[in-house]
């Protein structure tokens, strides 16, 4: 059996909650292998939103298991909420939410740190969630950091010592902070975690996979939000692309099947960081106004442009997508003509590749269609898709030489059409 993977290909909050949640019952487990409560995925159906952190976006449908991967960052205070939230609201997941022993522990001070580092940057910040996912990945590659497995053994002292090392580094920024209130609670939730079934996550999914089990690895954040990848320095601290469910599930390449690939008809951001087609005019107001362009956690104002070819071409390429999924067409519905960034204008070159920086002097070169201007939000099938919204289409399979599976046309379970090329 293979594992499919499905993540985003752009700045992230491209809908990768909504589309799990919707293919979920095609598999029998859903995993999430990188990232923490950074990422904010919402799911919305019977009338219902939710929007999670740390859990993976298959917790609604049966009995699936869920796994929080090894390449995860987990708070327990954030992750005691978010369940506690779903428990109350009836999805009950103590028996199927499985949680790596090497998922390591995002501390309070962790946070503290990221607090502290963002103001030591001054207008070069990066603009993070501000949920410690920095200082935790740090603290793992160099080798200090605490592991999910680590609360079964002395944890007292390791969380002491690690306590200590960052309290010298905050001190040493001259960072004021007060630790009276958010250290207890996220003592008290280490408690909490414990209700829950620790997994040697490698172990469970090849053995699932053995068994002839399928799994849906969920990614957080987007390519373009890489570590490696992305708009470095503006980018998070994991690998959130393909290669990032090998590493963050001990999953082997070969054993990868389909990579679904998800973009927004449009493009946004969070944060700091360069964005060739951001819009500064009404346009960019109109997309965010919307598409509700607000933060699913943090509740920013996300940053709106339009879509970025070069970008995700690249994307394309260093995930291996098999299928692409397209989110958010509905946004544009009302606009009269739709842009496509298919090119940079580099100090007056053109270029069709992706550069090594996007940060100065890289200007979009576009191309304009007519807009479809018909409400698309109660679809069902692509027979009634309009002329302009298949020739958008077409012209976005040609330029990305990757089918588009499925297209999404609101933020409900229900809306979300399966093209014939999946048939
Ligand atoms: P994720 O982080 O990739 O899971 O995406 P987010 O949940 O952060 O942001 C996507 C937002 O768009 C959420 O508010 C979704 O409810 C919403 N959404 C998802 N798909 C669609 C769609 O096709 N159309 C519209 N209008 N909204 C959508
Ligand atoms: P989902 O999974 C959008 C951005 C932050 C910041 C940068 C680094 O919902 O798509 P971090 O806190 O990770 O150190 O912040 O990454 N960022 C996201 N932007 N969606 C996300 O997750 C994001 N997770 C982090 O805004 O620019
Ligand atoms: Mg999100």
């Amino acid at each position: 059996m293979k594992v499919d993977v499905l993540l985003g290909l752009q700045w992230g909050d491209e809908g990768k909650g909504k589309v799990v949640d919707v293919l979920t019952p095609r598999y029998d487990v859903v995993a999430r292998f990188q990232g923490g409560p950074n990422a904010g995925h919402t799911l919305e159906f019977e009338g219902q939103k939710y929007v999670l952190r740390s859990i993976p976006s298959g917790i609604f449908q049966g009995d699936k298991v869920n796994i929080i991967g090894n390449g995860v960052v987990l708070d327990p205070a954030l992750f005691k909420a978010e369940a506690v939230a779903l428990e109350s609201a009836g999805h009950g997941l103590k028996e199927r939410l499985h949680i790596s022993k090497k998922a390591h522990l995002i501390m309070p001070t962790h946070r503290l740190l990221d607090a502290a580092y963002e103001a030591s940057k001054g207008d070069a910040k990066v603009g993070t969630t501000g949920k410690g996912i920095g200082p935790t990945y740090t603290d793992k590659v160099s080798r200090n950091g605490l592991r999910v497995g680590d609360i079964m053994e002395n944890f007292s002292q390791k969380y002491e010592a690690a306590k200590q090392r960052h309290i010298q580094v905050l001190n040493a920024l001259g960072y004021e902070y007060s630790l009276d209130n958010i250290e207890k609670e996220w003592l008290e939730a280490i408690e909490y975690l414990k209700q829950f079934t620790f997994v040697d996550s490698e172990h469970e999914v090849n053995n699932l996979l053995y068994a002839g089990k399928s799994i849906l690895c969920e990614g957080a954040q987007g390519t373009m939000l890489d570590i490696d990848f992305g708009s470095y320095p503006y980018v998070t601290s994991s690998n959130t692309i393909c290669a990032g469910a090998c590493i963050g599930l001990g999953i082997a390449p070969n054993k990868i099947g389909d990579v679904f690939g998800i973009f927004k008809a449009y493009c946004t951001r969070v944060g700091s960081g360069p964005f060739p087609t951001e819009l500064f005019d009404e346009t960019g107001d109109k997309i965010c106004t919307l598409g509700h362009e607000f933060g699913s956690v943090t509740g920013r104002k996300r940053r709106c442009g339009w879509i970025d070819l070069v970008a995700l071409r690249y994307s394309i390429m260093i995930n291996g997508v098999t299928k692409l999924i397209m989110m958010k067409s509905d946004v544009l519905d009302t606009f009269e003509t739709i842009k496509a960034c298919v090119a940079y204008d580099v100090k007056g070159q053109e270029i069709e590749y992706f550069p090594y920086s996007i940060e100065d002097d890289v200007k979009p070169i576009y191309v304009e269609m007519p807009g479809w201007e018909m409400d698309m939000t109660k679809m069902k099938s692509e027979d009634e898709f309009p002329e302009e919204f298949n020739a958008y289409l077409s012209f976005l399979e040609e330029q990305l030489g990757v089918p588009i599976a499925i297209v999404s046309l609101g933020p409900d379970r229900a809306q979300t059409i399966e093209r014939y090329t999946e048939k």
